[in-house]
């Protein structure tokens, strides 16, 4: 099966290749530099040269806070260039993988958001991710959107890197702590991803690690399992202002994977265990 996977200069395209090629798939990443998802005759001419079986698009202007003044381009990236995408895969009959976002859900609540249940989404880059899931379900006929959180990878800058950063210079933080989701190890996401590309299982998917947490909670497993001496206190979202709104609830169900037969991703603890281990390994 050949693939091809947008976003491969980010976190979750570069495990997603990595991934494939494992199992000898037929991988083809790209970032912006080989291709401008924006540019319609580019991504028209590219993909029909390489006449994909599947496309997994993870690429997206993923600035969540920047997007905020920044809508254009936020907008260029994640709704006109996702379009460009879903008309290439129509164009030579490829299933089409989109990642979507907790982002589109307005975290109101306490209860886990279903598959089904309705985006609603608070910020400007969730309203752009939400056009290009829409975008998808009405130009492709075999599609899966799966919405995803709170990502971590080796390939990029994420939430653990930071807090492992912090703890060389500090020993006491606040971090948010009235937040709710759940921390998704691109590693871990991407078996899934390859699985769920080779499957005809298609539709809507939330998929993480399995558990909730606040980023307090997360921030305090992160130190506790590198044995940094960090107190984290916990603060409320409007103690941590920030430009763009972001769902306090993003509890989402993963109950169409377990009914679809996928096998759920691990706990997160287990997840940032592994995580901690290859980033140490990398810098060895
Ligand atoms: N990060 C999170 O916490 C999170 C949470 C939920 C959902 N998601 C979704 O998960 C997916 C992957 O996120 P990530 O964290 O791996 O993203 P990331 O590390 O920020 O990488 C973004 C990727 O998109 C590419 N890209 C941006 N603009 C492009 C353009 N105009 N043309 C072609 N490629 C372009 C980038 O390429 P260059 O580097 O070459 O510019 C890069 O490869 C995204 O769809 C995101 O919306 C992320």
């Amino acid at each position: 099966m050949k693939i091809v996977v947008t976003g491969y200069t980010g976190q979750l395209g570069f495990d997603v290749v990595r991934q494939g090629l494992k199992l000898g798939l037929d991988m083809v990443g790209i970032g912006s530099g080989e291709l401008d998802i924006q540019n319609e005759a580019e991504v028209s001419y590219f993909i029909n040269n390489i006449k994909p079986d599947a496309i997994i698009h993870c690429a997206a202007y993923t600035a969540v806070d920047k997007a905020e003044d920044d809508k254009e381009q936020c907008w260029n990236v994640n709704v006109a260039g996702t379009k460009n995408i879903a008309e290439a895969a129509r164009s030579i009959n490829a299933k089409l993988l989109y990642i979507s976002t907790d982002y589109v859900l307005d975290g109101q609540g306490n209860s886990e958001f279903k598959e089904v249940d309705v985006p609603n989404p608070v910020g400007y880059y969730g309203l752009t991710k939400y056009e290009g899931e829409k975008i998808v379900k009405n130009i492709v006929d075999e599609w899966f959107v799966v919405r995803i959180s709170w990502v971590f990878g080796v390939n990029g800058n994420n939430f653990v890197k930071t807090m492992l950063k912090l703890a060389e210079t500090r020993n006491e933080l606040n971090v948010v702590g009235d937040q709710v989701g759940s921390p998704t190890y691109t590693s871990d996401l991407a078996t899934l991803l390859i699985d769920m590309i080779q499957s005809d299982k298609y539709g809507v998917y939330h998929a993480s690690n399995e558990g909730f947490c606040t980023w307090a909670e997360f921030a305090q497993e992160v130190f506790r399992q590198a044995n940094k001496e960090v107190k984290v206190n916990s603060i409320t979202t409007e103690e941590y202002p920030t430009r763009a709104v972001r769902p306090k609830n993003s509890r989402m169900s993963k109950q169409k994977l377990l009914d679809s037969g996928f096998e759920p991703l691990p706990k997160w603890q287990d997840a940032v265990t592994r995580y901690i281990h290859e980033i140490s390994e990398e810098v060895k």
